[in-house]
């Protein structure tokens, strides 16, 4: 694979590896793909490839105070854009891009309600623990999985199954149908971080407004 080949996975480890520490660098540590922080970076495939080619976006590097950032921490992301071919960037763009689920859902969102509740989403704080954009996978020790789940996976679908058991997970941070089931309990008691009950948060047009923005992204990552 071409981002093993060029060393990007050297510096950008793995989901289960310990991050890289940066120390003086904008979040301090060397960014995990796949870890769901791709937005704390750049925002659009035009960024992801403006990273690979001059190793920054065009706006870090324009920007005096952030070229400085760069110029002085240990690890910096270098510039590919004189040693790969445009193709071997286009494929190196499409599995960033991929893995960081960039792109997966449009930047310039028209429907009015899912812009709403991807704002409401992440005021509400839910990208805190369901991670960027609801991509998931920050780590919850003692749950079923190890982590807390996203938005967009595949076994979304296992645990909500309609808009009814999202309100249900929203509003009473439980879905009914699995707390009837005992191996469910077993971990909901054992795990570190649990789903908040946002009952008197949220009014229904709240709810409704989430729930269109992460059907719409759940249409746009298939
Ligand atoms: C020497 C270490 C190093 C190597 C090798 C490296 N990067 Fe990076 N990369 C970084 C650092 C550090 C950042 C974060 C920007 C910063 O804080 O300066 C970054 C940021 C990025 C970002 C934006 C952040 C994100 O998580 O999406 C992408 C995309 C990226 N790199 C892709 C690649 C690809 C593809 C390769 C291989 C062609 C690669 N990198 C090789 C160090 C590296
Ligand atoms: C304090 C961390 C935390 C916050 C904040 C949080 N959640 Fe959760 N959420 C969880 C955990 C952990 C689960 C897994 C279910 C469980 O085991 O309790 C979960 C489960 C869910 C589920 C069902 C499982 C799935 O596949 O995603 C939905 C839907 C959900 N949360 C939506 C939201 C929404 C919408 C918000 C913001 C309004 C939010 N959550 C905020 C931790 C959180």
């Amino acid at each position: 694979m071409l981002a093993e080949a060029q060393g990007c996975l050297g510096c950008h480890r793995s989901y289960s590896a310990a991050e890289i520490p940066n120390p003086g660098s904008r979040w301090g540590s060397v960014p995990r793909f796949a870890a769901g922080n791709a937005r704390m970076y750049a925002e659009s495939r035009r960024e992801i490839a403006e990273f690979i080619r001059f190793g920054a976006p065009r706006s870090w590097l324009d920007d005096p105070a952030a070229a400085a950032r760069l110029a002085d921490q240990p690890v910096r992301m270098p510039a590919y854009g004189g040693s790969l071919s445009p193709d071997e960037i286009e494929s190196l763009v499409a599995f960033a891009a991929s893995v960081e689920r960039v792109g997966s859902f449009p930047d310039g969102v028209e429907d009015e309600a899912v812009a709403e509740g991807r704002a409401l989403a992440r005021e509400q704080g839910c990208f805190s623990c369901h991670g960027v954009d609801g991509s998931g996978g920050l780590p919850n020790p003692g749950s079923l999985g190890g982590f807390t789940p996203g938005f967009l996976g595949g076994n979304f679908g296992d645990m909500v199954r309609d808009r009814a058991e999202f309100r249900e997970w929203v509003l009473d941070g439980t879905s009914r149908r699995l707390a009837g089931n005992p191996a469910v309990r077993f971990f909901w008691v054992r795990q570190r971080v649990s789903m908040p009950a946002y009952r008197d948060r949220l009014t229904d047009e709240q709810l409704e407004a989430i729930w269109s923005w992460i059907e719409a992204a759940r249409t746009a990552s298939e």
